[in-house]
């Protein structure tokens, strides 16, 4: 939900902060927009649509911030797009999130002259207002930081004053530690190809921050934090392409890779996570979108394996259903970002009724792993396709290995998890593509699609269902395969697709009788399994795992989505309306 990218002295500032900027292009790809310290004024560049591809035409400068936006207040329009300038046009600031009381505050600031219709721009004639001989734009900011409610990361930059100035309460801001260049962006692998080690602002903290010095201020007391630096220990090739043409094929390739990884390392927090659920009295496992459907996964193999009981919770919904947690309540927090807003207040409520938490998240130093008692790593990588692939496998890897742990049983965990790893190969030969692009081929101009599965194959539908509209914009849903005759089945018309999930486990011979149902309504069957079926239309085949069978059936997917994005033209690593970080409400 927008990137900010930030330099102090960069010898080619325009340049720098373009190409930060196109690092962060997954967070928001409306507009963009840069401003530099000029000769007497702050020059401004600001386009509609997404940054790949583009050029600046900013002169040459060492000072600057830049945003990439994901439109909340305002249309998408040049007018609209980040930095916005004060009166003077000697003042500009760059935003991420939501100013809540900004038709109040907009009474304060008559006679200044709009040029937009975001919440944002009326900060930069807030803190021009406070701009008093008196008040340097450090104080500005900070008695205008005060009065803003919601969630927001805002920075400052003035053509007088050799430091940028940053605040946040909730939306993500990093400061990037470089020596005669210190920077800030909203995200670590943005600062990457510059610098690993990185201070994170914490809520209600500003930074002022110049080519050689960062100084942090809480916000309730004005005093100065001492500064504490990590190191990331990403690299700048890990948020690259490679030879990929896409990063969602990329981090799809990844994925036997991340889960030997994951099997290899983490036996000790997987031990520590096992015993907390054991001991407590109930275990919530809170999420969004893709990572809500990784819980929902968690929810059978728990069952399945451990015979234990725990209960999947959507972020946005989980206040009105969490009255029964307490202290002796775990809470298992799972995200990619780690900065998704519905799970980091779901996570702030859970700890304010003095629940534990768990977080297994992707991004190092995320607001999330700072906010629970114990962080489980994906360590996956940066994930920077919009739709998530990768770190959903990985997430519910780390949820089967928990569930076996539990069971007493981590050593068929590992041969499932092996067994998974190879059918997943598998399915990247180049003959396994050319069938897969030849399904894509009967279906692609379909607008329609179901997707049904049952038992653990059920939580499977609902996220390759999820990844087909999000990249090819294909009306695709999934479902419980018995919900159908309760319902959905008045959809199905004569060649609309539905994709049959067949782990070829117990749940087989009700699934199959569903596809039989759809086929007698005229439905093209494709079948994700272990077995062809004469009620196929087409065949994906997938190698046995034991309980990861579903491993390979959700890559599978990912990949059907991916071609049929290509196929219908589309970009899948930046589908419309969509950002990668969700920081807003
Ligand atoms: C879908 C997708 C989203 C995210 C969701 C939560 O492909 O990426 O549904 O899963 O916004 O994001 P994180 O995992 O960052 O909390």
């Amino acid at each position: 939900m927008c990137g900010i990218f930030g330099v102090t002295k960069d010898k080619n500032a325009p340049q720098t902060i373009l190409s930060g900027l196109k690092r962060l292009e997954y967070r928001g790809y409306d507009s963009w927009g840069i401003v530099v310290k000029g000769k007497s004024r702050l020059n401004l560049e600001k386009h509609t649509g997404k940054i790949s591809g583009s050029k600046t035409v900013l002169d040459q400068s060492d000072f600057g911030i830049g945003h990439t936006r994901w439109a909340t207040h305002g249309g998408v329009t040049d007018a609209n797009a980040h930095p916005h300038l004060d009166c003077t046009g000697h003042l500009a600031v760059v935003h991420n999130g939501i100013i809540d009381n900004w038709q109040e505050l907009q009474k304060k600031i008559k006679g200044h002259k709009l040029k937009s219709q975001t919440d944002s721009e009326i900060a930069a004639h807030l803190i021009e207002k406070e701009l008093t001989k008196k008040n340097d734009l450090f104080t500005a900011f900070t008695k205008v930081f005060s009065q803003i409610h919601g969630y927001n990361a805002l920075i400052a930059i003035h053509q007088d004053f050799p430091y940028l100035v940053a605040g946040k309460t909730g939306s993500p801001l990093v400061i990037g530690i470089k020596k005669g260049n210190n920077l800030i962006a909203s995200d670590v692998s943005s600062l990457l190809p510059i610098t690993q080690d990185v201070v994170f602002l914490e809520d209600g903290q500003l930074a002022k921050v110049s080519a050689d010095k960062v100084e942090i201020y809480s916000t309730k007391t004005n005093k100065k934090i001492p500064l504490k630096i990590s190191h990331i220990s990403w690299s700048a090739k890990e948020a690259d392409k490679g030879k990929f043409p896409h990063f969602m094929l990329k981090e799809i390739r990844e994925q036997p890779k991340i889960i030997s990884e994951i099997k290899k390392s983490k036996t000790y927090e997987v031990d520590h996570l096992a015993k907390q659920i054991k001991t407590a009295d109930s275990t919530f496992v809170v999420a969004c979108g893709t990572a809500a459907y990784a819980a929902l996964s968690g929810q059978y193999f728990f069952s399945r394996i451990a015979k234990h009981q725990i209960n999947p919770a959507i972020g946005s919904e989980f206040f009105y259903h969490s009255d029964f947690l307490g202290p002796k309540s775990l809470c298992i927090a799972l995200s990619q970002s780690g900065e998704t807003i519905d799970t980091l207040q779901s996570v702030q409520h859970a700890k304010h009724k003095k629940a534990k938490v768990v977080s297994l998240v992707n991004v190092p130093g995320s607001s999330l792993s700072r906010l629970s008692d114990q962080t489980i790593l994906l360590d996956a990588g940066p994930e920077k396709a919009v739709a998530s692939t990768k770190a959903f496998l990985a997430k519910v890897t780390l949820l089967l290995l928990t569930a076996y742990t539990l069971s007493g049983e981590r050593q068929k965990a590992i041969s499932d998890l092996s067994k998974a790893e190879k059918a997943i190969k598998d399915l990247f030969a180049s003959e396994y593509t050319k069938r897969l692009k030849k399904l894509v081929n009967a279906i692609y101009k379909k607008e329609d699609l179901f997707v049904l599965g049952r038992g653990q194959s059920y939580p499977s539908a609902l996220e390759i269902a999820l990844k087909i509209k999000e990249v090819s914009y294909i009306h695709a849903e999934g479902l419980p395969a018995g919900e159908l005759k309760h319902g959905p089945i008045a959809l199905i018309e004569k060649g609309t697709p539905c994709i049959i999930l067949d782990p070829g486990d117990e749940t087989s011979s009700d699934v199959l009788s569903s596809a039989m149902e759809v086929k007698a309504r005229g439905s093209y069957v494709i079948g994700i399994s272990i077995k062809d079926n004469p009620v196929f239309d087409s065949w994906l085949p997938i190698k046995k795992a034991g309980e990861a069978t579903v491993f390979p059936m959700i890559v599978v997917g990912q990949l059907l989505a991916y071609y049929l994005a290509l196929a219908r033209g589309f970009d899948p690593d930046m589908p419309r309306n969509l950002a990668k970080s969700v920081t807003v409400k």
